[in-house]
């Protein structure tokens, strides 16, 4: 048996006084025109709803859903659209809000998929950036934080579909074998 320990790694208070100065970036650097924001299923609709009300100006909302084929620590690469677009993208400015860019698998396939659809312009959101990780390369626009090689957990982000609820993000530490 291993026990799962969890250490803060960035507070509530941080992340939503980064998010609120996102929301200001992103408000200035889109002063006209209609913004499109997608979140992608399902970890950061936390992000997106925290998002969107830190903008000062109109925005419409949309969800994806995406499968990269991993249920533990990593995916394995083969990405899936499990749930599409509402509406459409043709002549709108597109922002992709996602929780993390690990490998970038997801992203760099998302943006091929939406660029087919012809917006005006796609840029990506990311709470969360881990640039050690990058297999396929992704531009991410907007980041809130870029963490070192860890996996988190909290704020939308899960481990086995846990702790999506906790406030803060945090480190998942595997203790190793629990002593008898
Ligand atoms: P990528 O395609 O490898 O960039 O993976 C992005 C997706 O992997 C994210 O949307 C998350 O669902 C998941 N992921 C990557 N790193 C973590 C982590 O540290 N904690 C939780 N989920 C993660
Ligand atoms: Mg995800």
């Amino acid at each position: 048996m291993s026990e799962t320990n969890l250490r803060v790694l960035i507070t509530e208070d941080k992340i939503q006084a980064r998010i609120r100065e996102l929301g200001e970036k992103i408000s200035k650097d889109y002063p006209v025109g209609n913004l499109h924001m997608i979140c992608i299923l399902k970890g950061a609709a936390w992000f997106m709803t925290d998002l969107t009300r830190a903008l000062s100006r109109e925005v419409f909302v949309d969800f994806m859903g995406i499968s990269t084929y991993g249920k533990g620590k990593t995916s394995s690469g083969e990405v899936r659209v499990t749930k599409d677009l509402d509406i459409s993208l043709e002549g709108a400015d597109v922002l992709i809000v996602e929780d993390i860019v690990d490998s970038g698998v997801t992203l760099n396939y998302l943006m091929h998929v939406l660029d087919q659809r012809k917006p005006r312009s796609i840029r990506i959101a990311a709470l969360l950036d881990k640039p050690e990780r990058r297999l396929r390369p992704v531009h991410v626009s907007y980041v809130g934080f870029e963490i070192p090689d860890e996996f988190v957990v909290g704020y939308g982000l899960d481990y086995g579909e846990k702790y999506r609820n906790l406030r803060d993000i945090c480190v998942v530490e595997d203790a190793g074998p629990t002593p008898a």
